[in-house]
Order: C-alpha cells, then structure tokens, then sequence
C-alpha cells in the first residue's frame, strides 16, 4: 500500500481522481491532499473520510511513494522536482513534461509499453488526445494512417472548475433575461460555440491544436502523420466530442473499422443509423470507454482509403483522471498492460 500525494485536490481533476481511485479500490495507504494557500485547511470528503487540504510545499512529499499531479504547467514545472528527489514517483496530469524525450507519455490501452519500472517520471497526455488516440490507434495497427483532420467539440470543464461554474452561471442568467458575463473564457461561453481559448502560436495553431499534433505522434510513435487538428468549445458542462476524417494507407471498409474498434481496450462502438443512436457527450460523460460512430466512407478519399467518424470521450475521466489511475497501476504492479496496443509504431503492417 502506497502513500499518496494528490496536488491539485480541489480541482475538477483531482475531485474525478477521487472517484476513480476509491470505485477502483486504488492501494492507497494514505492520502495527502494538496492545493493552493487559499484552499489550506479546506475540508474534502477523499475515499470515505473528511480530510483537510495542505498547502503545496517544497517538503510536501516526505514519506509520499506516489505523487499525481493536476495543477498546472507551473506548477508541476516547479514542485515536481522535489517530489521526484523526495524518491515519490509522479504521474504528471499538465503539459509541463510530455514532450520531453525521457518521458513516457502513456495511454495504457494504446501504448503501455512505453513505460518501464526505471521510469520516476510519467506524463498523462493532454485529454483531446487520449480520446483522438484511443479511436485511432487500433485502425493505425491494422491500416497505417497517413493523414487525419480532427475537429474536437471540447467541454467547459477542460478549463477547470472556474470554467464549468462559469458556464452554468451565464446558463441560468441568460434564461432568467440576464446577460453571460464572460470572465474565464474570452467570449460568452453559455449558447455559443467558439474557437479554444488557448494562445495561437505564429503558425495559427492554438496550443490545444499544436498538443494534439505532437502528442498523437508520440504515442503512436509515429511521426509521419499528417494531422490537421480545429479545437473548438461548446457549451457542454463535461466530455469532448471530436470529428474524424481519417485516410488511411490501404482501402478501409467501414464494416471493418466497426469491428476493430469493437475489439479495441477502452472503446465502445454506438453506431446504430436505424435508431439514430451516435455517440453524445451525454452519453460520454460519467463513463470509462470513448464512444465511437458515424462510421462511413469519406467519398473525398480515393481508392477506399478514407472514414469518417466521431468519437466521445469524458474528459476529465478518461482525459485526465482515469489515465492516470490507469497508469498508476501499472508502475505499482495492480495491473498488467495484457491485451493492450502496445508499441503501436513497431507493429503497424507494411
Ligand atoms: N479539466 C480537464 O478536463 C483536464 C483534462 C486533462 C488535463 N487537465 C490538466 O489538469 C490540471 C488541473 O486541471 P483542472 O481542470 O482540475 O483545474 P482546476 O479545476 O482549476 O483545479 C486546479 C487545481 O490546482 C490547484 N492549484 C492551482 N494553483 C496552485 C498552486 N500555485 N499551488 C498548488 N495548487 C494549485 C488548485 O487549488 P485551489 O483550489 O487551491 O486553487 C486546484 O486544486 C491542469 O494542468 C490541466 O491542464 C485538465
């Protein structure tokens, strides 16, 4: 049993943490939970019992073998050091380290052999590209993808719990005659739908688009695809929707794809063209597995080698929290990466 440090406790990531660990049964011996000075002594009900939220210290992590992180870029940047010197392990939720080369960047249906025992440091992916990798990993093992045009339909809670409180306050002002008063998000968040929130870099690419791209390729340990990603918000309290357009090298027959992804870890096909039953955020939200559907031909791709499709995944569970329960296990051996995609790059076909 483990000794555990959780900073960012109070966030809408750390609070799905909790979920997942205590419905998992995680071997946690004890749990230090950890956040800003404004939440220090703060009350929080953690797998069964009310316990008081710590302020985040550089001594923070004496004792603690485990340390997931969820609290921003700066400060993973500035507090993972010492977790990692005070010998914690740290399965990172932030951008801080993905791209760095010794860094394992881990979907465990997707690519858990990537991880190896030696490694201290352990990078959850950005939460669009978990979901984007869970659908396409499986198709890419079967039939390399050359290129794929990704449109996502991204939740207000992928901008933390500010956000999502935003977005049901301008709900309930706007339907009461009030006006969305904007302060999280740039523009009304409430019955809109705008262009991510996150900076655009000179290539006019916003961050969330430029982390897809280089992520994806890294887990799939393919850096020869093509991707041409547009992340969007929409006014969806939980779970990423994301559209699809995949070419492929070799024809792809819709038929086919179903039932690879029917076979796939962490995937559920809802595809039914008689009921009109699609994958929804809805649906999405609450759950393990990303949806998958709308599977058909993309008549814009020659010789057969094109699908459409869209997929739904709850952000902050499989996106964020989930993953790193899943990955945690692996390193502390509760669980085996049996049945998994493993090293996807290495055993695509010709
Ligand atoms: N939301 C998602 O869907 C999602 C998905 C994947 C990854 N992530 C990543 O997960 C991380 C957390 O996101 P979130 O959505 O949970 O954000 P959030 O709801 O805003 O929570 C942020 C957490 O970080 C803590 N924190 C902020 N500044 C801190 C500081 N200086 N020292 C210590 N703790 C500090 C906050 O504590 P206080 O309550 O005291 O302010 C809170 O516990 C981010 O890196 C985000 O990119 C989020």
């Amino acid at each position: 049993m483990m000794q555990v440090a959780m900073v960012g406790a109070t966030g809408v990531v750390g609070q799905e943490l909790e979920r997942v660990a205590r419905e998992r049964g995680f071997p946690a011996r004890s749990w230090r939970l950890l956040a800003s000075e404004r939440s220090a002594g703060r009350a929080v009900s953690w797998c069964g019992q009310q316990r008081a939220v710590e302020p985040l210290r550089a001594d923070s992590f004496a004792g603690v073998d485990l340390a997931f992180f969820s609290a921003g870029a700066a400060v993973s940047r500035e507090f993972a050091p010492h977790a990692l010197r005070a010998g914690a392990r740290v399965i990172d939720n932030s951008s801080a380290f993905r791209m760095e080369p010794q860094v394992p960047l881990v979907v465990p249906e997707v690519n858990a052999g990537a991880l190896r025992d030696e490694h201290r440091l352990i990078a959850n992916p950005n939460c669009s590209t978990i979901i984007l990798v869970l659908a396409l990993a499986p198709l890419h093992c079967a039939n390399p993808v050359r290129r794929v045009v990704v449109s996502t339909y991204q939740a207000a809670s992928g901008a933390g719990a500010q956000a999502l409180t935003e977005l049901e306050e301008q709900t309930r002002a706007v339907l009461s005659g009030g006006r969305a008063e904007p302060r999280v998000f740039p523009v009304p968040c409430a019955f809109n739908v705008f262009s991510h929130n996150t900076p655009i870099g000179g290539d006019g690419y916003n961050t969330e688009e430029s982390k897809i791209i280089a992520e994806t390729r890294k887990i799939l340990d393919s850096p020869e695809i093509a991707i041409a990603p547009t992340c969007m918000r929409v006014p969806v309290l939980r779970a990423h929707l994301e559209s699809l357009s995949i070419e492929f090298s070799r024809p792809m027959d819709p038929e086919q794809a179903r039932s690879i992804l029917s076979a796939a870890p962490g995937v559920r096909v809802l595809d039914d063209r008689q009921a009109g039953r699609f994958p929804t955020s809805l649906d999405a939200s609450g759950i393990d597995p990303v949806l998958v559907g709308r599977v058909r031909r993309d008549p814009s791709v020659p010789e057969g080698r094109g699908l459409q499709l869209i997929c739904a995944g709850d952000q902050l569970r499989k996106g964020a929290a989930l993953n790193a329960i899943q990955v945690a296990e692996l390193v502390s051996g509760v669980a085996t990466s049996d049945g998994t995609f493993q090293a996807v790059g290495r055993r695509r076909g010709p």
